[in-house]
C-alpha cells in the first residue's frame, strides 16, 4: 500500500452532526463499510458493490440506463481534449471545445491572420445552420458575446417607463441582475423579488403560485407589473424554473418574458419557438462547448401560437446595422432582429464558426440524447447524495421532472451548520481537486435560504456528456471521504 492509499484507507473519526448512524439505510451502511474497508480507497474507483443488492432500486435502474450506451458516451468523451488527470464537473462555469471545433478555430484564426480577413457580417448562414437545433428561425437566433451580453441586449433594449415593475427572484446571477439594476437607475424601473425555495420539497406548481401571487399582490397595490425575468435553471441550486408553466403566468398577466438560460444551450433540447418567451439568453461557452465570448440569444420576432402577446417595444443597444422599423403584429417578421443584434462592427468570425461547429456536434449526437444523459447522471448523483448524506442535504430538487437540471447543489459537511462557513466550503472545493487522483473540478455557490441567518455555501456539481457513472461513484466516494476528513 503506498502512502497515499494508506492515507485514504485510514478510517477517520466517526461521523457527527446531523448524519447520525441510526438513521442510515442498509444501503448507506454498505457504502460506508466499503469506504472504510480500504479496497475502495486504494483507487477511489467505481463502487460497484454499492449499487448491488436491491436490483429494483432506483439507483440500480439509473445506473443501468447510464451504462446501456457507455460505448457511445466513451466516444463522445474522446471528442474532447480534456486533461485525464481531472474530472471536469464545473461545466456550469466553463465547458470545453470538442477537437473538431478547436481545429477549425485554429485553421480559421491562421487564415484570418494570413489574409487580413475582416469580420463584417451578420452571420446569417451560420444562424440558419444553428437555429433549427433550437426550434426557431434564423431571425430569432442571434449570436451574442455570452449570457451576460445577451441579458444586456434584452433588458436594456426594452422601452421602459418609470415605475414599471419587473418580477424576478432572489437567486439571479449578476449577468441578469446588473442590467436590471442599470434599468432601475436609468429608467426608474422597480424590481420585485420572489424568494425561492430550496431542496426536494417543491413542485413546478410552487413556482406558478409564487410568481402569480406576487404579480397579483403588486397589482393590488397599484403597481404596473410589466415583465418577468428568471433563471432556468438557477446557477445556485440548479432548479429548473418551469419555463412552460411560467410562460402561462406571463401570458395571463400580459408580461414581457425574459429567461436567463445561461445553462440551457447544450444541456436542454428546448424548442424556443414553442416556449414563446420574448428573450432567452444562453451561453455558448458552457454546456454548448463553444469558445469563450460566445452566446446564443433567442428573441421573439413574430407572433407564434405559443405566445399571442404583442412584441414589446425594443431598441438595439449594441449594433452597427439598424434602421427604425415597426415590429410585426402577425406571424411574419418585418425585420431580422437577430441580424441587428449579431452585427456590431467587425466580428471575430472564427470564434462563431467554432461555436457553429460545436452546435453541429450536438445536432449529430442528438440534443435530446445529450439532455437525457446529463439529467440521468444528475438523477443518479442526487440519489447517491440522498443515500449517503440524506435527501435533506440537497438544495436541488430531484423528484419533480419539471424542476431538474444537470446542476446539483448539496451540503456535504458532517456538521450541517458548516455549510454557512464560506471558507470551509471553499477549502472543500480546493481539496476535491488537490487531494484526489483524478482530481475533481467542482465549485461552491452562495445560496440565500428563506429563514437562514446568512447564505449557505453549497457545493455544486455539473454532469455533462463526458462524465461516466463510474466518475460519479468516484466523486461521491471522494466527497464522503473528504467530508469526514474535514470533520
Ligand atoms: C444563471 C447565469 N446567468 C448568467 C451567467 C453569466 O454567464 P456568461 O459568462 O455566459 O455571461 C451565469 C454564469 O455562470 C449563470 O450561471
Amino acid at each position: 500500500m503506498d502512502k497515499r492509499t494508506a492515507q485514504l484507507a485510514a478510517t477517520d473519526r466517526p461521523a457527527t452532526g446531523t448524519i447520525s448512524e441510526e438513521h442510515w439505510s442498509p444501503r448507506r451502511r454498505d457504502f460506508l463499510r466499503i469506504l472504510g474497508s480500504g479496497a475502495l480507497a486504494a483507487t477511489l474507483g467505481p463502487i460497484a458493490g454499492c449499487s448491488q443488492g436491491n436490483a429494483s432500486s432506483l439507483i440500480d435502474e439509473l445506473r443501468r440506463q447510464l451504462v446501456a450506451d457507455d460505448r457511445f458516451w466513451a466516444e463522445a468523451n474522446a471528442m474532447f481534449p480534456l486533461n485525464p488527470a481531472k474530472r471536469f464537473m464545473n461545466i456550469g462555469t466553463a465547458g470545453s471545445m470538442p477537437n473538431v471545433a478547436l481545429d477549425l478555430f485554429d485553421r480559421e484564426n491562421r487564415a484570418k491572420a494570413a489574409e487580413c480577413l475582416s469580420g463584417y457580417t451578420n452571420l446569417l448562414a451560420e444562424r440558419t445552420q444553428v437555429a433549427p437545433g433550437f426550434g426557431v428561425d434564423p431571425d430569432e437566433l442571434a449570436f451574442s458575446s455570452n449570457t451576460s451580453s445577451g441579458m444586456c441586449h434584452a433588458i436594456l433594449g426594452i422601452q421602459w417607463n418609470p415605475g414599471d415593475v419587473v418580477v424576478t427572484t432572489n437567486h439571479e446571477h449578476p449577468g441578469g441582475d446588473v442590467p436590471l439594476a442599470i434599468a432601475a437607475a436609468r429608467y426608474g424601473i422597480e424590481i420585485s423579488r420572489v424568494a425561492l425555495p430550496v431542496g426536494n420539497n417543491q413542485t413546478a406548481a410552487t413556482y406558478v403560485t409564487l410568481f402569480d401571487d406576487q404579480i397579483r399582490a403588486l397589482r393590488t397595490q397599484g403597481k404596473r407589473v410589466r415583465a418577468m425575468m428568471f433563471s432556468a435553471p438557477t446557477y445556485k441550486t440548479g432548479t429548473m424554473l418551469p419555463i412552460a408553466d411560467l410562460m402561462e403566468v406571463a401570458k395571463r398577466h400580459e408580461l414581457i418574458s425574459i429567461v436567463d438560460g445561461a445553462h440551457l444551450p447544450g444541456m436542454m433540447a428546448y424548442h424556443y419557438g414553442d416556449l414563446g418567451m420574448d428573450f432567452m439568453s444562453g451561453a455558448g461557452h458552457k454546456w454548448q462547448c463553444g469558445p469563450g465570448s460566445t452566446g446564443i440569444l433567442i428573441v421573439r420576432n413574430k407572433i407564434r401560437p405559443s405566445n399571442p402577446l404583442p412584441l414589446p417595444n425594443w431598441y438595439p443597444i449594441h449594433t452597427s446595422s439598424w434602421t427604425p422599423r415597426a415590429r410585426t403584429t402577425n406571424g411574419t417578421a418585418t425585420w431580422d432582429i437577430a441580424s441587428v443584434i449579431t452585427s456590431c462592427g467587425s466580428l471575430h468570425t472564427p470564434m462563431f464558426h467554432a461555436l457553429v461547429s460545436s452546435c453541429g456536434v450536438w445536432d449529430q449526437l442528438g440534443r435530446k440524447k445529450i439532455e437525457t444523459y446529463d439529467l440521468t447522471l444528475a438523477a443518479y448523483l442526487k440519489e447517491r447524495i440522498a443515500e449517503v448524506w440524506g435527501v435533506d442535504r440537497l438544495y436541488s430538487p430531484k423528484d419533480d421532472p419539471k424542476l431538474v437540471s444537470a446542476l446539483t447543489s448539496f451540503n456535504p459537511f458532517m456538521t450541517a451548520g458548516d455549510v454557512l462557513n464560506s471558507t470551509k466550503s471553499g477549502q472543500f472545493v480546493a481539496r476535491m481537486l488537490s487531494d484526489y487522483s483524478p482530481g475533481f473540478v467542482i465549485r461552491n455557490v452562495n445560496v440565500p435560504v428563506v429563514g437562514a441567518p446568512s447564505d449557505h455555501y453549497a457545493i455544486r456539481i455539473s454532469t455533462h456528456l463526458w462524465t461516466s457513472v463510474d466518475d460519479i461513484d468516484r466523486l461521491v466516494a471522494a466527497m464522503y471521504d473528504l467530508s469526514r476528513k474535514m470533520g
